[in-house]
């Protein structure tokens, strides 16, 4: 795994606003020209309008024009490394296809999988 991308999200993460769950994660996108995007959680007192830092990471990337990518790494301070939830895995395979997917906590990475694992049956665009 590269480990650029992961020192990108542990770095990020440090930026999480989490003052309601206090659990902090980062991510860090690659595009396929090797540039990186990063996200961090954020979120408000409606605890429902928290984004992640898997969708901050990927909707910075296309609000600056970013449209092919080809890895994200997620870091959290877990035992269990933490995987994209729900809502994450479908922005993640709609704007990023069959990403590589890093996970890791502050010390290392503990395993990596495919979005097409991840979200077997998806629905997206193919469909409408
Ligand atoms: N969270 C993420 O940012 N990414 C994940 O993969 C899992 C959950 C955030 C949302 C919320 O701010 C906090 O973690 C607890 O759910």
């Amino acid at each position: 795994m590269p480990e650029s991308l992961l020192a990108a999200a542990l770095a990020v993460r440090e930026n999480a606003f989490a003052p309601f769950s206090k659990f902090k994660v980062g991510a860090a996108l690659e595009d396929v020209d090797g540039g990186i995007h990063t996200g961090c959680n954020v979120e408000n007192a409606t605890y429902g309008l928290t984004i992640c830092a898997e969708r901050v990471a990927m909707f910075k990337a296309l609000s600056e024009g970013h449209r092919s990518f080809v890895s994200v790494a997620v870091v959290a301070d877990t035992a269990d490394p933490t995987p994209p939830c729900g809502a994450c895995r479908q922005i993640l395979w709609e704007f990023g296809g069959d990403l590589e997917v890093y996970l890791a906590d502050l010390t290392e990475h503990k395993g990596t999988y495919r979005m097409t694992d991840l979200l077997p049956l998806p629905f997206d665009g193919r469909l409408l």
